[in-house]
């Protein structure tokens, strides 16, 4: 972040909840829009130490239906809703290895972690947006909705792909009314659960994490940027997609993935 832009306020007066905000993506996110000025509420099932974490904060397991009402009676109570909503908590905690390794349970796990968690804070969130006909959602899907690995991400990446679906539908339901609806597709980024799958996938191939980080890279064919993304470079994609300067930006899907993505979209 440049001078420039660290003072550039112009999300002030904005109410941003970033979910999954206290790691990671998300956790960059809230920081950027903080930054420009929001009032932020993140969302996470552990509180982190208060020192570390200068936002409010909503413990909520967004996979529970009742989790997800609760998180969103919070902030129309407390800040009357929200203007900004980013759907990033998600997850890939499913085991790899093909479709014969995933039961019932977890297929239906992906779709409550990386689906439906968003599908119902929308509808909590998005009555008191569409009153004041204005708002922006964020939903932070994966490359692999489009890209789908089958050795480790089938039930995952399954869940993006809807995610993607569901997102453009609702962009082309409430745009008239003055909502913005927007998918963010980041490639690999240097986060917690990045680390956690790429440890999972070497231990279970029985290779270093150096030598099962560049499969990974040669298994999507390749970044041409030649590096994982740090979380706040994602950030400042999702920023600037809900800040004013890209009022005319709705129902796309953005990739930030290093070049990555080997086909023109
Ligand atoms: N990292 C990547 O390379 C990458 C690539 C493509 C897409 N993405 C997407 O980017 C998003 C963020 O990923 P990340 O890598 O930043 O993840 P991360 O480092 O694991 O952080 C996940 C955040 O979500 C919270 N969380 C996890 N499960 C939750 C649940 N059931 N209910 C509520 N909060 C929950 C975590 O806190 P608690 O554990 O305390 O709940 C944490 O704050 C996800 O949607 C992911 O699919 C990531």
């Amino acid at each position: 972040m440049n001078d420039q832009q660290k003072t550039e306020r112009n999300l002030t007066g904005k109410i941003a909840l970033v979910t999954g905000g206290t790691k990671g993506i998300g956790k960059a996110i809230a920081a950027r829009l903080a930054a420009a000025g929001a009032t932020v509420v993140v969302t996470a099932r552990n509180q982190p130490d208060e020192a570390e974490l200068p936002f409010h904060f909503i413990a909520a397991d967004l996979s529970r239906p009742e989790d997800v009402i609760q998180v969103a009676e919070e902030i129309i109570a407390q800040f009357g809703g929200a203007d900004i909503l980013i759907n990033n908590m998600g997850a890939n905690t499913f085991p790899g290895g093909g479709f014969s390794t995933l039961n019932d349970e977890h297929w239906d796990q992906a779709f409550q972690v990386n689906l439906f968690s968003s599908v119902r804070l929308d509808r909590a969130l998005l009555p008191q947006m569409l009153v004041r006909k204005n708002g922006v959602i964020i939903h932070i899907s994966s490359t692999t909705g489009q890209f789908p690995i089958w050795e480790s991400t089938i039930a995952y990446s399954s869940a993006k792909a809807a995610l993607n679906a569901y997102s453009k539908a609702l962009s082309d339901e409430v745009a008239p009314q003055g909502i913005r609806v927007i998918t963010v597709s980041p490639g690999l980024n240097k986060t917690e659960a990045m680390s956690n799958f790429l440890n999972d996938l070497a231990k279970n191939a029985g290779i270093s994490v150096a030598e099962m980080t560049q499969n990974l890279f040669n298994r999507v064919g390749g970044v041409p940027l030649g590096r994982m993304a740090e979380p706040e470079e994602t950030a400042e994609l999702v920023y600037f997609l809900v800040s004013p300067n890209a009022s005319y930006i709705t129902g796309t899907n953005y990739h930030i993935d290093g070049g990555n993505f080997p086909v023109v979209r």
